[in-house]
């Protein structure tokens, strides 16, 4: 067994994934790579373009679907504006969507509703949420988790993700999730607050919370809660935090939306670093280097 294990964490990548990103990580020392999702902005094709860049990372990774992955411009507006009959109407391409991007992918593997090994690490599992989240405690794409995975409301999303923990034979999780949970603060510049809909407050997803909160009951250790979503740059004005920890779980919000951007006039590439240590510590850093 390892005695440290490192994971990067790439946040929403918006399609800013490119070739550098590509040896920088191959050359890394992490055991793993955790993608929150959001490739694309609102092409499918552009999602296509990234995953296939993705697909030439020769280290263990697994993404979770965000709400700009599969979805057609209409369907995530349908979606946004819970238009009932129309989002049901325009979801009828996204299995097939689905399936181009996951083939894209190649070996890095889709999660949801699913518990993954971490490399070298018998005691700590991944345990991926609910795909395509938007926020907002909203079973979203509910016509797609109807037919992947049988889901159809929120009460279903967190007993299925409960009943993921249970079975989970690791001691120890880390929670990778589209979108964080909910509990930590309803503010606009709150780690999962809403700052394009401010009245909304606590913007992050109850099921997961449940989660998270049931596997704590049942006496596992929550190392980390890895999630984007809601971007670092607050609506108005303001960051919100990228990392707090509460009753010992590390939150980590990895959307810094761009991810690449200029720093001291040079180019700098952003992710995370997740460090585990033998004695069940986490530590976490923010990285922006020069690839
Ligand atoms: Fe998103």
């Amino acid at each position: 067994m390892n005695a440290t294990t490192h994971i990067g964490i790439i946040g929403d990548v918006h399609r800013q994934f490119n070739r550098h990103d590509v040896t920088q990580f191959n050359q890394s020392d992490y055991d793993l790579l955790l993608f929150t999702g959001d490739l694309a902005n609102y092409w499918h094709h552009e999602g296509l373009a990234v995953a296939r860049q993705m697909a030439r990372l020769d280290k263990p990774a697994l993404i979770i679907p965000g709400n700009h992955d599969t979805l057609t411009a209409p369907q995530l507006l349908a979606e946004i504006k819970q238009w009932s009959r129309l989002r049901r109407w325009l979801a009828w391409g996204q299995p097939r969507r689905l399936r181009q991007w996951q083939r894209a992918l190649g070996r890095v593997q889709v999660g949801g509703y699913s518990a993954h090994p971490v490399p070298g690490r018998e005691d700590v599992a991944v345990v991926v949420a609910r795909p395509f989240a938007m926020g907002g405690s909203v079973l979203h794409c509910q016509p797609q988790q109807q037919r992947q995975f049988g889901i159809s409301t929120m009460a279903e999303s967190a007993a299925r993700l409960c009943q993921l923990v249970e079975q989970t034979s690791s001691q120890r999780l880390i929670f990778l999730a589209h979108n964080g949970p909910t509990g930590l603060g309803s503010s606009r510049e709150a780690m999962w607050g809403n700052d394009f809909w401010p009245e909304a407050g606590d913007f992050g997803d109850s099921d997961l919370r449940q989660a998270v909160d049931f596997a704590q009951q049942q006496g596992k250790t929550v190392l980390a809660v890895v999630a984007g979503h809601m971007h670092h740059h607050v609506k108005g004005g303001g960051q919100r935090p990228w990392h707090l920890v509460r009753d010992g779980i590390h939150y980590i919000n990895a959307a810094r939306v761009p991810r690449i951007f200029e720093m001291d006039g040079r180019s700098v590439h952003h992710h995370i670093r997740l460090t585990l240590t033998n004695d069940g510590m986490a530590v976490a850093e923010q990285l922006c280097q020069v690839p």
